[in-house]
C-alpha cells in the first residue's frame, strides 16, 4: 500500500503521497509525463494494462486520478475542465425528460450548461435554496434524477448541509461541487453524496496555470459510466495538465491553511469598514464575498488583488460576479446583486492584502465625491 492510500494517515501525508508510485523503468519518484497519443501493442488487441490510446487512458492521467480518488475517498475520472466533469455527471445520470434540482446560488457556467445546452435535450431544472429543507423537499419530483449541490455556494458562500440533502434525496443521486471547500475541508462522499465534482483549475491545481476537472464516486458502476462518457465525449486533460494538477495536490493542505489565514485577516478588516455590508466567509478556504455600493470602482483600484475571473490560485484575485462570472444567471432566480464583490484570498502576507483592500475601498469611496 502506497503512503497516500493509507487511511490512517493524516490529510497532509496523503496529499503529499497520493497517486505517486515510483516509475518501474527508472525509479523516478515523480511519475513521468507520458506525452503520447498512442501505445505500441505487442500483438493486435493486446495492451500494457489498459493503455491503447490516450483519449481512453493515459498513465499520467491515471496517476492524477489515483491521487484524486485517494484524497476524496472514491474512484476518480479526470476531465479537461470542471464543466466537462459536470457534463459527464449529468449525462451519466440523466436522460431526456429528467429533472435536476439546482442551488439558487451557483456558478453561472453550471446554470448555463443545464439551462441553455442540456435544456435543449429535454432536461428540466428547479432552482431552490438548499439551506431550506422544506423548500428542497418540495423541489424534488418523481422525475428528479440528480440534486446538484454547491457548498460553499458561488458567489454568496452559503453553506449547505450535505447529509441533510442526502437524507431528502429519495430516488435521486446527489452530486456535490467541492471546488470551494476541497477535500482538505470537506468530504462529501463520507457524508453520503454519490458524486464529488471539482474544477481542478482552482484550489487543487492551485497556481492558476491549468484548466481541469474531475468527478469522484464510490460506486464502481457509476465510475464505469463516467469513464464511458469520458472516452465517448473525449473531454480529456492532456498529460502536462494532469502533471500540473497532481503537483498542486501535494501542497493543498498547506495552501488551504494559508488561504484561510489571509481570508480571516481580510474579513476582520471588512467587518470594520464603513460602506461594506454582508461580509461572508465560511470559516475555511480563501473565498470571501461582501457588498459595497461602489463595487465596480473598488475592484479597479486594488494593486495586489488582480481583477480577474477564477479563484483558488496562490495569488489573490478580485471580481464582481454580476459583471464577470455570473452573467448567465442574469434574469433567473439565481441572479447575483450588482454590488457583490468576490475575493479569492491568496497566500501572500495577510497584512499586505489587508492594506491593499483598505486603500482600494478608501479610493473607491473618494471617487464618489
Ligand atoms: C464552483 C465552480 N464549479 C465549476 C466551475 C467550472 O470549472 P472550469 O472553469 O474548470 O470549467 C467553476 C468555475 O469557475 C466554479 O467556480
Amino acid at each position: 500500500m502506497a503512503a497516500g492510500e493509507h487511511p490512517s494517515h493524516g490529510f497532509g501525508t496523503r496529499a503529499v503521497h497520493a497517486g505517486l508510485r515510483p516509475d518501474p523503468s527508472y525509479g523516478s519518484v515523480i511519475p513521468a509525463i507520458h506525452q503520447t497519443s498512442t501505445f505500441r501493442q505487442p500483438r493486435p488487441g493486446e495492451f500494457v494494462e489498459d493503455y491503447d490510446y490516450s483519449r481512453s487512458a493515459n498513465p499520467t492521467r491515471r496517476a492524477l486520478e489515483d491521487a484524486l480518488g485517494e484524497l476524496e475517498g472514491g474512484l476518480a475520472v479526470a476531465f479537461s475542465s470542471g464543466l466537462a466533469a459536470e457534463h459527464a455527471v449529468i449525462t451519466a445520470t440523466c436522460g431526456a425528460g429528467a429533472h435536476v434540482v439546482l442551488p439558487a446560488d451557483l456558478y453561472g457556467g453550471t446554470y448555463r450548461l443545464i439551462d441553455k445546452v442540456l435544456g435543449r435535450w429535454g432536461l428540466t431544472h428547479t432552482l431552490v435554496d438548499q439551506t431550506d429543507p422544506e423548500a428542497l423537499a418540495a423541489a424534488i419530483t418523481d422525475a428528479t434524477r440528480l440534486i446538484w449541490v454547491e457548498t460553499p455556494t458561488n458567489p454568496r458562500l452559503d453553506v449547505v448541509d450535505i447529509a441533510q440533502v442526502v437524507a431528502a434525496k429519495r430516488h435521486a443521486r446527489v452530486a456535490v461541487d467541492n471546488t470551494f471547500a476541497t477535500p482538505a475541508n470537506q468530504n462529501p462522499l463520507a457524508d453520503g453524496a454519490d458524486f464529488v465534482v471539482h474544477s481542478t483549475t482552482k484550489y487543487l491545481g492551485g497556481h492558476s496555470d491549468v484548466v481541469g476537472g474531475a468527478v469522484i464516486t464510490r460506486d464502481p458502476g457509476a465510475h464505469e459510466q463516467l469513464r464511458f462518457v469520458q472516452n465517448s465525449v473525449g473531454a480529456v486533460p492532456g498529460p502536462v495538465d494532469c502533471f500540473l494538477v497532481h503537483r498542486g495536490l501535494r501542497t493543498l493542505h498547506l495552501r488551504m491553511r494559508a488561504h484561510a489565514a489571509s481570508a480571516a485577516a481580510v474579513v476582520e478588516l471588512l467587518q470594520h469598514t464603513a460602506g461594506v455590508t454582508d461580509v461572508r466567509w465560511p470559516g475555511f478556504s480563501g473565498m470571501v464575498s461582501f457588498r459595497h455600493p461602489r463595487a465596480l470602482e473598488l475592484v479597479a483600484r486594488t494593486r495586489l488583488f488582480t481583477l480577474a475571473e477564477s479563484l483558488g490560485g496562490v495569488e489573490s484575485l478580485i471580481e464582481v460576479p454580476q459583471a464577470m462570472t455570473h452573467q448567465s444567471v442574469e434574469g433567473s432566480a439565481a441572479a447575483v446583486p450588482a454590488d457583490l464583490v468576490r475575493l479569492s484570498c491568496g497566500i501572500e502576507d495577510p497584512a499586505d492584502l489587508v492594506d491593499d483592500l483598505r486603500q482600494a475601498i478608501a479610493a473607491a469611496a473618494e471617487s464618489t465625491a
